[in-house]
């Protein structure tokens, strides 16, 4: 039986496979961009001879392997009827090619009764292959299916090791390296939302530098797996976690998982991320089509908690205008009766006794001072202790005979509930109708636990997004912040409803640096709500200079998260600077490249935008135990071009890219915690 090859290309990056009439197609290669026209020598099963003890047949990795017809790794479908047609292979592929860089592939399993089509498109903007996965059930019973992987993807045998993050409230993004062997790794998210203890993606490094990155567009459980196979490859799979009975499919019926958001980059983990934000960038819808420069937020959070007082906050918003902030966004504790944590989620309108005449004062107030005026709000979430949980306990997530299980005073709404959606779009639509309201902050303050009699995490997640893309229809320009308890909810799903991330309600700038250096593996700067925190930091206790709380938030899509009125005047002058310098500087760090490297001695660096032109961020988070300081070796740069590197304060002066390259930039000595900012031409 002849192959054929399907290829995709994109400027970095190739995927083949070898397609043959009656079986999934086999993964030949991805990796580093291969020339034009460049195949495999021969079909695969020609090149290895069978080995002792083994199937006559050989059942290498393909794009969907099965269960039970020779492959021995893991599958990518776990699904039966009744406990009949539970083996799967395919038996018939063919391929479409819907456009120059999306091919679509179309596998039967005439036995069991299954039709599965893989779209599979190498972006050439920016070098992400994303896939996804259709199943249709082509039989006469239901089809139960526990496991439906997004995207099986082949790494190289030089992959040594997976770099991936877990965490918790107040600490996300603790990068956590493990090294590959022939024991499985895996990743599980079983919390029904994304997660603050597992990001539905990874990055893992070979050998020879290259790298490999996966992200799951998903808001919900998911889970990823890499395990060895006996041609010394590994495969790795993403894809949505299911619970027990979750999705049974009628004769018919179709469902198309997440995508897969997957890039490889002879340039290593930077190459990795820089493909990542492209991408990103490519699914956020901002309004009028563009992003406008991010503008400087003013949060209430921190400094008000529910302690709202109309006179206060209008003080603090004239306090803030003064500043230079943009936006004015109004946090927790608005709401009727809300005046702690125990109380009122689910009762959306303004609270009587703190805002007898509604918001309106104080959002024209905002308004009349040439900000913008956001709004947080928790739409998924009831407090028992609510008119809606009294009107409709029935819209609680419950398992009937099992007790409600409470987090931070609250129970999850069932967004699978039409009636449930329509009641949430039409207490925010009135809000957004009645008020200036330019922006939203949607929070998820718990993870799901038994969700609903039948398992319904999918649904929840499908709902959510439902709700936002509702609104976001009737408001366009309304922007969204997703927010679960900082950054329980960041992820390449969301990304389609939203427009920036809360990437962590620990707003201490020295535990800022990692878990801001971790989001950024994944998602560009411009999304990553970085606060300047009151002194000491609430998360911590920690007390941090203003210039360097300030320069940590810099490169993020900045804002205030304390009460400005209490700032002493030093104090004062310094973040009405950092703001200026920020609204200076946006434009360049919000575009571009980063990358991200470390010359030791706790000094850290990223640098944003081109080859020719960035702006370099040097951060030391501990004082020096060395006498003198490291220089940073910059290995991005163009070795042919002479750079003038230009320090805020100080000297401009020329040096040779190689140098930069080989030998790095001497820097002068900085505090125990500092940030350094230069801008590095070619000249
Ligand atoms: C979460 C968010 C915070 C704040 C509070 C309000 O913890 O992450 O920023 O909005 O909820 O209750």
């Amino acid at each position: 039986m002849s192959s054929t090859w399907a290829i995709l290309h994109s400027p970095a990056c190739t995927a083949i496979w070898e397609v043959r009439v009656h079986e999934a197609p086999l993964w030949r290669y991805w990796g580093p961009r291969l020339p034009d026209g460049v195949v495999p020598p021969a079909p695969l099963r020609h090149e290895r001879p069978e080995p002792s003890f083994s199937l006559h047949h050989d059942v290498p990795l393909s794009l969907f392997p099965g269960v039970g017809m020779g492959w021995f790794g893991a599958p990518a479908l776990a699904a039966h009827r009744a406990g009949l047609d539970w083996t799967h292979a395919a038996t018939r592929c063919s391929i479409e090619t819907l456009a120059q860089d999306t091919l679509r592939f179309e596998l039967i399993d005439a036995v069991a009764d299954l039709a599965i089509a893989i779209t599979a498109r190498l972006d050439p903007e920016s070098d992400v292959l994303t896939l996804s996965t259709t199943l249709t059930n082509t039989g006469k019973a239901v089809l139960d299916v526990s496991w439906l992987a997004s995207a099986c993807l082949p790494l190289p045998p030089e992959a040594h090791s997976v770099l991936s993050y877990t965490g918790r409230h107040n600490s996300e993004f603790v990068g956590v390296e493990d090294t590959l062997s022939r024991s499985g790794w895996r990743r599980e998210n079983r919390r029904g939302l994304t997660s603050h203890d597992s990001f539905p993606g990874a990055l893992v490094q070979c050998a020879d530098g290259t790298a490999y990155g996966a992200q799951l567009a998903w808001s919900g459980n998911h889970i990823q797996s890499i395990d060895w196979l006996d041609d010394g490859r590994r495969q790795w799979l993403l894809g949505e976690g299911l619970a027990p009975g979750e999705l049974r499919l009628n004769p018919g019926d179709s469902i198309t998982t997440p995508e897969v958001l997957a890039t490889v980059s002879a340039q290593g983990m930077d190459g990795v991320s820089q493909a990542f934000h492209r991408a990103i960038r490519t699914r956020i819808l901002w309004p009028g089509g563009a992003m406008s420069p991010r503008k400087v937020h003013l949060n209430t959070w921190e400094g008000f908690y529910f302690d709202h007082d109309l006179d206060a906050l209008k003080e603090l918003a004239d306090a803030a205008a003064d500043l230079g902030i943009e936006r004015f966004v109004l946090d927790d504790g608005w709401f009727a009766g809300r005046d702690d944590d125990t109380s009122s989620l689910g009762d959306w309108w303004p609270d009587p006794v703190k805002y007898p005449q509604g918001l309106a004062p104080l959002a024209h107030h905002v308004t009349g001072l040439g900000m913008e005026f956001g709004l947080w709000v928790e739409p998924e979430m009831v407090n028992p202790d609510s008119g809606l949980y009294r009107a409709h306990p029935e819209w609680a997530l419950h398992v009937d005979g099992r007790p409600l299980l409470t987090a931070r005073n609250q129970l999850v709404l069932d967004m699978s509930l039409p009636q449930v959606r329509t009641y949430l779009f039409g207490a925010i639509a009135l809000l957004l109708r009645e008020l200036p309201i330019a922006y939203l902050k949607w929070d998820h303050n718990r993870d799901l636990t038994h969700a609903g009699n039948r398992a319904s995490y999918r649904a929840q997640v499908l709902g959510t997004y439902e709700l936002m893309a509702w609104l976001r229809a009737a408001f366009p320009a309304v922007e969204i912040e997703s927010c679960a308890g900082g950054g329980g909810r960041i992820d390449a799903g969301i990304v389609a409803q939203s427009h920036r991330f809360w990437t962590s309600d620990c707003i201490d700038a020295v535990s800022r640096v990692s878990i801001q250096r971790g989001f950024l593996r994944f998602m560009p700067p411009e999304l990553m709500g970085s606060h300047v925190g009151a002194c000491p930091a609430h998360s911590t206790g920690r007390m941090q200079a203003m210039d360097f709380r300030s320069g940590v938030a810099l490169p993020g899509h900045f804002g205030v998260e304390l009460d400005v009125r209490q700032l002493d005047q030093a104090d004062r002058e310094e973040l009405a600077e950092a703001i200026a310098r920020y609204k200076r500087l946006r434009g360049q760090f919000h575009q571009g490249h980063v990358w991200q490297g470390e010359a030791g001695d706790h000094v850290l660096w990223q640098a944003h935008g081109g080859w020719h032109d960035l702006l370099l961020h040097v951060t030391r988070t501990a004082p020096t135990s060395w006498r003198h300081a490291p220089h940073l070796r910059l290995p991005m740069l163009d070795p042919a071009q002479t750079y003038r590197v230009e320090p805020e304060q100080g000297e401009a002066r020329e040096i040779a890219g190689s140098w930069l390259i080989r030998s790095g930039l001497p820097l002068p000595p900085m505090k125990g915690e500092a940030v350094l900012i230069y801008r590095l031409t070619a000249v």
